[in-house]
């Protein structure tokens, strides 16, 4: 058939194919020309949000321990915490890719538990997991691609070394610091994994890998040279008031309107104008009449 024939057929179909960790692989943007979109979601109606806005992976992360649960670092978060909120976002059945992130110590200590955490997050939804770290993680992420399961690395800022790396910072900053995390770029691709997030690095070093590796990298503070971005849905939203690193871009300031409109709803419960007639369910006449002997008989 000649494509150009029907071009909005195929763009359509294009637009509605569920997409895939073989279609991610291939996706880098020297070849396709476009750069890949990720974004977090914790709950089903993130992913749906994502999902309508044409994303193409969805990340259930452990930035859930601090975007959603409240705590300071990523560390609290478990495998059942992680499972409950990849199940959520899953039962909104986007067509983005669904990544779950690998909790600390999820993939640190015995192969058998590794495999099984991973699994764990497979049968909550996911179709990939996401875990942290260079060469110290092939091991583990050879057991879990040799369960059949996609994994997606992570390089740079890793979130869960915070107290090894003394903080949130910036990564790979001095030469031989950048040649490590292009030696560990390529040993996880030499294991199996489909995709890297590079965070918090500077964008010389984000090219270098991207152009050095065969996988797509995307990035989250790692520069415009990666084959795709990431961000956290609370910060692209503006959800929260909290201080955000430069990377971050707020597209919206939901945050405020949300308290905007809780206060206005206060307001009118208190000054009786919600809920209206409108907005009451009211009984037939001839039952109300029956009833209305019974007004003030307590
Ligand atoms: O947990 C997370 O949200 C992440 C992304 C920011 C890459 O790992």
């Amino acid at each position: 058939m000649d494509a150009s024939a029907t071009p909005r057929r195929v763009r359509a179909a294009e637009v509605d194919r569920k997409v895939t960790v073989p279609l991610v692989r291939s996706s880098k943007r020297a070849t396709t020309g476009r750069s890949l979109v990720m974004v977090t979601a914790y709950d089903a109606p993130g992913a749906r949000i994502a999902d309508r806005a044409g994303v193409d992976i969805v990340l259930v992360g452990d930035s859930l321990a601090m975007v959603v649960l409240g705590y300071e670092d990523t560390l609290s978060v478990t495998v059942e915490d992680m499972a409950h909120h990849t199940a959520a976002v899953a039962r909104a059945r986007p067509r983005a890719l669904v990544v779950a992130d690998m909790p600390w110590m999820s993939y640190h200590v015995s192969t058998e538990d590794t495999v099984r955490n991973a699994a764990a997050l497979i049968r909550s939804g996911a179709t990939a997991v996401k875990l942290e770290g260079g060469r110290n993680r092939v091991a583990a992420i050879e057991s879990i691609v040799h369960a059949e399961i996609p994994v997606m690395g992570h390089l740079g800022l890793t979130p869960q070394s915070v107290h090894a790396m003394g903080g949130f910072k910036v990564q790979a900053k001095e030469a031989g610091a950048a040649r490590t995390l292009l030696d560990d770029a390529r040993a996880l691709v030499g294991a199996g994994c489909f995709a890297i997030v590079l965070e918090g690095i500077p964008d010389a070093v984000a090219r270098l890998v991207t152009e050095s590796v065969e996988v797509p990298t995307i990035g989250i503070g790692a520069g415009p040279a990666c084959d795709g971005q990431v961000l956290v849905f609370h910060d692209v939203l503006g959800l929260e008031e909290r201080i955000v690193p430069k990377f971050v871009r707020r597209y919206a300031e939901l945050g405020s309107l949300a308290v905007e409109a809780l206060r206005e709803y206060a307001d009118d419960v208190r000054n009786g104008t919600f809920p209206s007639d409108q907005e009451t369910y009211h009984l037939s006449p001839g039952v109300e009449e029956e009833l209305s002997g019974l007004y003030g008989a307590a």
